[in-house]
């Protein structure tokens, strides 16, 4: 059996008829930009998140620059300011950082969540830091309570990079997306709510910041040719916003396959080979990734490949070891997010696999004999 990482066009194939019927009537609207479209997603998916704003972005990666470069229009921020991001985060987490003029401090991962933790913040903690960035990596929302708290003590602003955790849910009942004082969104397509392009989002309860985003995201306007602030093109695609309407509606249906899939996995794989991910079984997971950690990983991902398993490892050097990086953190290590990216690797997990791949999958795994 052959069952690759994701396959994407199956996943969409379940769309087809709704996106079909999408691109008609967005075809004959005439408007192709920040049109009805874009804000029926926007409603929806602030009232999904609970939240009274949802802002629409051109991708992730914008979303969270958005963020902190409205922040510093606001004066909450200033230019050189630090901001704590996880060292084992997707880089992009990281780029917002530097691409808004501030300085990112990277901290090590709790070693069993692989969430940064209110411990590893107080190590770092000076009165340069001015914001926290957390992960929610995997799709997992974890320790939110206490760096809240943390936060709310030290005056600093919490931000959550959720591009992988759309629709989880924290112990106190809270969706990703209304936790922190902002969060930003992907909408990659492999993602667990994916557009068939680029998109991304912003979600806040704070009035002032969604307005001043709303104008960033946009020229810094908020009347067509009037450019009060220096902002950015960065907005959700009418077409894109069009296709996440039809597929927020089986997001929970989608995450709920997700869980179950992932309770097998961590019911039935008993290789003591293999390490299964950290999760107290709560929807507090939404398993965009399904990662274990093995010894020798390139042994095991040879056996995986013999036995036609697709993988991929997220993420595989992690961003203070990428060369466009490595000047600015030459002096500094990180061994607990090395050691977890030396170990990792990701599994098929998605809505539309078949119980007999899983159950192939599982028996594949357990098989797995570790050679030194
Ligand atoms: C954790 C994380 N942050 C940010 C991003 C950036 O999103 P995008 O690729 O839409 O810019 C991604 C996804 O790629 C991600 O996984």
């Amino acid at each position: 059996m052959r069952i690759p990482f994701l396959n994407l066009h199956k996943l969409n194939k379940r769309f087809e008829n709704n996106f079909k019927s999408q691109f008609d009537t967005f075809l004959t609207s005439g408007h192709y930009i920040l049109g009805t479209k874009l804000t029926e997603f926007e409603n929806a998916f602030a009232s999904y998140c609970n939240v009274s704003f949802c802002i629409g972005t051109g991708n992730g990666l914008d979303a969270l620059t958005l963020i902190l470069k409205a922040y510093i229009e606001l004066g909450k921020l200033n230019i050189g300011d630090q901001v704590i991001v996880p060292a084992n985060t997707f880089i992009a987490t990281l780029l917002s950082v530097k691409q808004a003029g501030l300085i990112p401090v990277l901290i090590e991962p709790d070693e069993d969540s692989f969430i940064i933790n209110v411990r590893n913040v107080q190590q770092k903690i000076t009165p340069k830091i001015k914001a926290i960035i957390t992960t929610h990596l995997y799709g997992q929302v974890y320790g939110m309570d206490e760096l809240k708290e943390f936060c709310s003590n030290a005056q600093l602003l919490l931000i959550a990079d959720a591009a992988q955790a759309h629709g989880a849910i924290d112990q106190n009942g809270n969706k990703a997306g209304s936790i922190a004082h902002a969060a930003a969104f992907s909408f990659y397509p492999s993602k667990n709510l994916g557009a068939l392009g680029d998109g991304g989002a912003i979600t806040t309860n704070n009035t002032e910041l969604a307005n001043c985003i709303k104008k960033l995201r946009n020229y810094g306007t908020s009347e067509k040719y009037r450019n009060e602030l220096i902002g950015i093109n960065s907005r959700l695609d009418e077409l894109q916003a069009a296709f996440l309407i039809e597929k927020l509606n089986l997001l929970d249906d989608d995450n709920n396959k997700r869980r179950e899939i992932a309770l097998r996995y961590s019911n039935e794989i008993t290789n003591e080979n293999i390490k299964l991910p950290f999760w107290n079984g709560s929807k507090n997971h939404v398993f965009y990734v399904y990662v274990i950690r093995v010894k020798n990983r390139i042994n095991f991902c040879n056996y995986l490949n013999e036995n036609q398993i697709g993988h991929m490892i997220h993420y595989p050097i992690p961003p203070h070891k990428q060369k466009a990086l490595t000047n600015e953190f030459k002096n500094q290590s990180f061994p607990i997010t090395e050691k977890i990216s030396n170990e990792i690797v990701s599994i098929p997990l998605n809505p539309i696999l078949e119980v007999s791949e899983i159950d192939y999958i599982i028996q594949v795994l357990n098989n797995y004999t570790c050679q030194e």
